[in-house]
């Protein structure tokens, strides 16, 4: 297993890590939730992202049991903050954490993340404080944010600069070969500052991985047939007919080159600008087996190239990113966005 530091911190993270959004007693139980541990770990894999709400705190409390005892071979990333219970204020991100710490059986998180911040209103200054005040406190090693836009991200690493706090030095954004608006603006601030970006939904929930097929009901035993996560919305957005003639088109380039569609999700992914680790969750410890091929996966210039031809263009207009400066995105975005009105014409 290779490793990458999160941005330009000193944390080290395997590039294939761990998500454990699934790790419920309805879904995921317990003893699989062992074996998928101790599976990771002889493979290699230090990163486990989880949060406070994750399966009501099933995901924390099951991963404390699985790594009771080698705790320190675990990047522990847990989150606090979600809209749902208030604001990231003191009184509730203070909570929240010695929660986690309780259910994680553990006195320390190695990164400890806001959850959502798409909010112009929460109290920023205060928030960076209570961070900083955590990792002095020997209970956080280091700061993240999630669900941020551009602007607020800097806002928060300027404050913490300024008063000498600790800043973030990763940030958790919705990432995937379909959903690429992190490259307009977030992830060309990590390179600046030296963020590492940690893709979220890098399988787009399984559509990426081959769980689906088209025409075909969902597998009773995944996510979209077992309705659960809220994500029926997310698999009708991505799975259209478009959608499908993509996913089938790379899953063919996956298999051509002895590979598996989830584990060219992932290799795509560890090849995007400051993308330090790629979180896949699971369900079964097969798909963590599967996905960790994905780290000896390095995909060619030329490669990337031709992956660029058949996802198309990112959706969201005017993408400033690394590969879609030679005017490749001028010839190819009026058949995707036929209003796209950009300010020089292509060719
Ligand atoms: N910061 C945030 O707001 C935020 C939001 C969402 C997620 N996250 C984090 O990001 C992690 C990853 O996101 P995610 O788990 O929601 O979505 P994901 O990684 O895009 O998709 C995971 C799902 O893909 C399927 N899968 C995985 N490996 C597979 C394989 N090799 N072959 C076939 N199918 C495979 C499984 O589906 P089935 O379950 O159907 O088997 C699995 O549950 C989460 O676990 C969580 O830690 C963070």
């Amino acid at each position: 297993m290779k490793h990458r530091t999160l941005g330009t911190s000193g944390l080290e993270v395997s590039i294939v890590g761990l998500g454990t959004d699934t790790f419920s007693r309805r879904r995921v139980d317990k003893q699989t939730v062992n074996e998928i541990i101790g599976a990771a770990s002889d493979m290699g894999i230090t990163l486990i992202d989880t949060a406070y709400l994750y399966g009501g705190g099933d995901s924390e409390e099951f991963i404390g049991s699985a790594i009771a005892g080698r705790r320190d071979e675990f990047v522990i990333a847990t989150k606090g903050g979600h809209h749902a219970h208030g604001i990231p204020n003191r009184v509730n991100l203070t909570r929240q954490l010695e929660s986690s710490l309780k259910r994680l059986n553990t006195d320390y998180v190695d990164l400890y993340q806001v959850h959502v911040l798409y909010n112009a209103t929460f109290p920023m200054e205060e928030m960076m404080q209570t961070l900083n005040d955590m990792v002095r406190s020997g209970k956080v090693r280091y700061v993240g944010l999630s669900n941020i836009y551009c602007w607020q991200l800097c806002r928060c690493n300027d404050l913490a600069e300024f008063h000498g706090w600790d800043r973030a030095i990763s940030v958790q954004q919705h990432y995937h070969m379909f959903e690429r608006e992190v490259e307009s603006d977030v992830s060309q601030y990590c390179q600046w500052a030296g963020v590492g970006i940690l893709p979220f939904f890098p399988l787009g929930c399984g559509l990426l991985a081959g769980r689906y097929t088209r025409g075909e009901e969902p597998p009773k035993d995944s996510r979209a047939g077992s309705g659960r996560g809220g994500s029926t919305r997310y698999f009708d957005y991505y799975g259209t007919k478009a959608g499908y003639d993509t996913i089938e088109a790379l899953e063919e380039f996956a298999r051509a080159r002895g590979h598996t569609p989830a584990q060219l999700a992932i290799a795509w992914l560890l090849h995007r600008p400051m993308v330090s680790s790629v979180i896949a969750g699971v369900s079964k410890l097969s798909q963590l087996e599967d996905n960790v091929g994905a780290a000896e996966w390095d995909l060619t210039p030329d490669e990337l190239k031709e992956l660029n031809h058949l996802i198309g263009a990112p959706r969201r207009p005017v993408p400033t990113s690394w590969e879609w400066t030679d005017r490749e995105l001028d010839r190819v975005l009026p058949s995707y966005h036929p209003d796209y009105d950009p300010l020089e014409p292509g060719v």
